[in-house]
């Protein structure tokens, strides 16, 4: 029997025995953090055993965000997805998607828990939960991520539990859990402030469901962050210089709004200039991902309360944290990803949202998932609704990609998850458009002239000249040029000469 001495003890093997081909099974997780580890590996090994005897072995996968070294790929690696939702990021996985091998539902992230819930999914057969503790009436006490496992263990047919004695008992102090009640009863979401708590430190289970407990002492896989290049700081200049404006200007008030900010190199480099800069007030943050660079912020003062739905951290920063939770515990929030990226809340706060796009068109509609409109890179995730309800919206990607043969400012995006409606502010290392109040052609100019690298301008100068008179100019017959010779001739505009071009 198990340390609670109430639910059985079982192997990561003898648990992926009892989960069937075909199955849906949902895995905590919201990135690398929190993630079930040692049944996902148990379930691939099995299933590449079932593959060499020549028998079928595919489940459906529910996260919470994407998982890459600790679900996604294992599993992707083993040819054992049939089907998964609602983010992903692992590369294997992304090949099996983008040739139609596995079914891939790219959803916003907020959406996951009540869409599941109401059986949009149908039925969730098996729910993989890392925790610290579970109690014999059924609380469980998750690790570094809650994302969607609160919905996960309220309707699983079977739940698993990975107890994992590497992380802290004491993250339950940061911990804020509840599930919003289907529509029509769903109630309004009492937060006015990033830090409020509304619900109880652990998610609920009927604990007759429990079929077993798995025993783990293994960290998140979380590898650092690499430092900003170059360009990253650039943009990161330019946002801290626009949040400066707005600042003066009075159009943020001087007690500052909460932060969002995407994950990756940008955000992160986006997080630290914000945060040597000594004339942005200390803030807080109302995001996903608490990641390394906001540790020194917080032991900085500069960053002084964060909610999130996951601590994605390195091993190192997370034992920082462990280490000192008398001074983090009360600093950070850790909620459901339906609550951490709750319209309703972004709204209230004035969220201000950083997220990060492929590339960008002439008229500040988004793509931050599909090349092409066709192969998936991640996904939206949670980019959506901080991007729609934020007070400020804000897209950054570097004004081009591999060493120059792509702009990532286009006259129009073959895919597009954010668009004109909601996204407000444009920042490439070239510099920074404000869009607010901007007419089709005032943004077009605006965009050319300020995000797109000098290499593409004319090019795009040219696309609006001659394009079709209306209330947006376009040419559908030449929209798509420069992602056709990219596709058939290996760079957007293949007699440009790169030699000058850094792409860093
Ligand atoms: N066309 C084709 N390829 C492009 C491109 C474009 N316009 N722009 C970039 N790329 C390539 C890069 O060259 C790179 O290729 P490589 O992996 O072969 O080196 C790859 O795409 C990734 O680009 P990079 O600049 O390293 O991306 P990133 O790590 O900063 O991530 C997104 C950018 C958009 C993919 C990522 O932020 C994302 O998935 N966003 C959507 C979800 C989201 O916003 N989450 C946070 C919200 S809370």
């Amino acid at each position: 029997m198990s340390t609670v001495g109430v639910f059985p003890d079982l192997t990561p093997e003898e648990a992926a025995a009892l989960i069937p081909h075909g199955a849906t099974v949902a895995f905590s997780g919201f990135t690398n953090s929190g993630a079930a580890k040692l049944i996902p590996r148990a379930i691939a090994a099995q299933a590449r055993a079932l593959h060499e005897k020549g028998e079928p072995y595919q489940i459906r996968v529910l996260t919470g965000a994407s998982t890459s070294e600790s679900i996604d790929e294992p599993l992707a690696e083993a040819e054992a997805i049939s089907w998964r939702a609602p983010y992903q990021s692992a590369p294997r996985l992304r090949r099996q998607i983008n040739s139609e091998t596995v079914e891939y539902v790219d959803m916003h992230l907020s959406a996951l828990s009540q869409t599941l819930l109401a059986g949009f999914h149908g039925r969730l057969n098996f729910a993989v939960v890392e925790a610290t503790e579970v109690t014999p009436d059924g609380r469980v006490y998750l690790t570094t991520s809650i994302g969607a496992s609160p919905a996960y263990l309220k309707c699983a047919d079977y739940v698993f539990i990975e107890i994992n004695q590497f992380h802290s008992k004491r993250l339950r102090e940061m911990a804020d859990i509840l599930i919003l009640p289907p529509p029509p009863h769903r109630v309004r979401v009492p937060l006015h402030d990033p830090m409020t708590k509304i619900g109880m430190p652990f998610a609920e289970v009927d604990p007759r469901r429990i079929m077993g407990i798995i025993e783990n002492n293994e960290p998140d896989r979380v590898a650092p962050f690499t430092s900003g290049d170059a360009r990253s700081r650039k943009i990161a200049e330019h946002v801290l210089n626009f949040l400066l404006g707005e600042l003066w200007a009075k159009r943020i008030p001087r007690e500052f709004l909460p932060l969002q900010a995407g994950v990756g190199n940008v955000a992160n480099a986006v997080m630290s200039v914000l945060g040597e800069s000594p004339e942005i007030p200390p803030f807080k943050m109302y995001t996903e991902v608490f990641q390394d660079s906001l540790v020194d912020l917080m032991e900085a003062g500069k960053l002084t309360g964060a909610s999130t739905t996951s601590l994605t951290l390195t091993p190192e920063s997370l034992q920082r944290i462990y280490d000192n939770m008398d001074f983090y515990a009360p600093r950070i929030v850790l909620r459901p990803q339906e609550i951490s990226n709750h319209a309703g809340v972004v709204l209230r706060l004035g969220v201000i949202a950083m997220n990060t796009a492929l590339e960008v068109d002439i008229y500040g509609n988004v793509n931050s998932s599909h090349i092409f409109g066709t192969d998936v890179m991640n996904g939206v995730g949670g980019s959506g609704e901080f991007t729609r309800n934020g007070y400020l919206s804000i897209y950054m990607c570097p004004s081009i990609a591999k060493g120059g043969k792509i702009s990532s400012i286009v006259p129009m995006c073959p895919h597009i998850d954010n668009n004109e409606h909601s996204v407000q502010i444009v920042v490439t290392e070239q510099g920074l458009v404000d869009l607010r109040g901007l007419g089709p052609m005032q943004r077009a100019t605006a965009i050319i002239e300020n995000c797109a690298h000098p290499a593409y301008r004319d090019y795009l100068y040219r696309y609006i000249e001659k394009a079709r008179v209306g209330h947006i100019r376009h040419d559908l017959e030449t929209c798509y040029e420069l992602h056709l010779n990219l596709m058939e001739q290996g760079a957007m505009l293949p007699d440009l000469d790169l030699s000058g071009i850094a792409d860093g």
